[in-house]
């Protein structure tokens, strides 16, 4: 069945299927497409639900909601702990390359049409203007080479998918602002001591998994249209282009951190296991060229911080917070924060800590 027989089959409303509904990114789409009257939320599996990584369990699934079935599905799952896909390549690669492939033509049987996430990561990271949809990829690390296998297989299986590729993200769950928010709330506490440490020579463009949400539900209206388009590949992020540290600097600034200092180092002090690329931005013509265009990183991050995924406990001026001011200047010391910081689980007492993933 067509896209628009199944609208017309169902009422006016789009239906839309999330996966990874759980994640950063799936949250918010989640939230967005609940919160338009335009939209309906067709399905948003759990783990339990579904487990992405048996792509056998696909079809049979999909048959099971014959009658409710999507017009379109946002894929916003995978394996993102981008150091860890170096020791689990196998996992990296069947979450992240042969789970959307697999995903891809069950839909395309079906009619329904596939939004795929990918990332900056498949470029090599070495360039100096931003990064356009068709510059060759050049993946540095397991991460970046199975999510390009990913946008490879997604477009085999169904030439008229798209493959959305954004950098930075920042919305509910873990990531870098709560880390650094988290490290920032120590000091303030006299739990850590010593400056931030923040890399300040990857340069990227910050984005928030809210206002990417709002442009893929957008995508979706747009590929619900007579013409399905558009199709192939996308590069959508917030406005603006920052380092990591030029980042934190923001995040303190805006949370009521602005007297904390933060000392920029080099890649070279936080050795990962994954290579991170040293410049990730992409281009977003092609999506400008569509009315689509996202406000600039700054702004996103002011709405996070005052909307509902805020870290209302990592505020400083939230009145439950508000720690003493320092006393003085703060003995030297290391504060490790970078891409792949680890963050302390606000829910979790040290020493227990997890990895910020991408
Ligand atoms: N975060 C970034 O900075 C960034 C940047 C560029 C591109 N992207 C891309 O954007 C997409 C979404 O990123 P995100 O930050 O929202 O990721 P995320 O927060 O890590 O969420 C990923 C989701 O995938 C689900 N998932 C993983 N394996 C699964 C499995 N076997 N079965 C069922 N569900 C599974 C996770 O479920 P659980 O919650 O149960 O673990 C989680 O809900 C990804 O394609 C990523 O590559 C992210």
């Amino acid at each position: 069945m067509s896209p628009e027989g199944r609208r017309s089959a169902t009422g006016t409303r789009l239906r839309i299927g999330v996966l990874g509904a759980a994640g950063q990114i799936g949250r918010c789409l989640v939230r967005a497409i609940e919160g338009s009257a335009d939209l309906e939320l067709a399905f948003a599996p759990t783990r339990a639900e579904l487990d992405l990584g048996e792509p056998d369990r696909i079809g049979p699934w999909l048959d099971r909601r014959r009658t409710t079935l999507p017009d379109c599905v946002v894929n916003a799952a995978a394996f993102t702990k981008v150091d860890a896909c170096e020791s689990q390549p196998e996992l990296a690669r069947r979450l992240n390359a042969r789970m959307p492939g697999a995903w891809a033509r069950a839909l395309a049987e079906r009619g329904i049409a596939f939004l795929h996430l990918s990332t900056d990561y498949v470029f090599p990271g070495d360039g100096r203007r931003p990064y356009r949809e068709d510059d060759p990829t050049g993946p540095r690390c397991v991460y970046g080479l199975t999510k390009r296998d990913g946008e490879r297989a997604v477009l085999e299986a169904d030439p008229s998918a798209l493959v959305v590729r954004t950098s930075w993200v920042f919305g509910p769950g873990r990531n870098f602002v709560l880390a650094i928010l988290d490290q920032a709330a120590k000091r303030r506490t006299g739990e850590a001591t010593g400056p931030l440490r923040v890399v300040d020579d990857q340069q990227g463009s910050p984005t928030a998994a809210g206002d990417l949400a709002e442009a893929l539900v957008a995508l979706c209206r747009l590929r619900a249209g007579p013409g399905r388009e558009p199709r192939g590949c996308l590069h959508l992020r917030n406005a603006g282009v920052t380092t990591w540290y030029g980042f934190a600097r923001a995040i303190l600034d805006q949370a009521g951190y602005g007297d904390l200092a933060i000392e920029p180092v080099a890649t070279g002090v936080f050795p990962t296991a994954a290579p991170r690329p040293a410049y990730s931005v992409l281009d977003t013509g092609r999506a400008a060229g569509m009315g689509i265009s996202m406000r600039a990183w700054t702004e996103a991050l002011a709405g996070y911080l005052a909307g509902p995924d805020r870290p209302t406990s990592l505020i400083a001026n939230h009145p439950l917070t508000s720690g003493p001011e320092p006393s003085g200047p703060e003995p030297a010391g290391p504060g490790p924060v970078g891409p792949e910081s680890t963050l302390s689980d606000p829910t979790l007492s040290d020493p227990v800590r997890r990895k910020v993933s991408h």
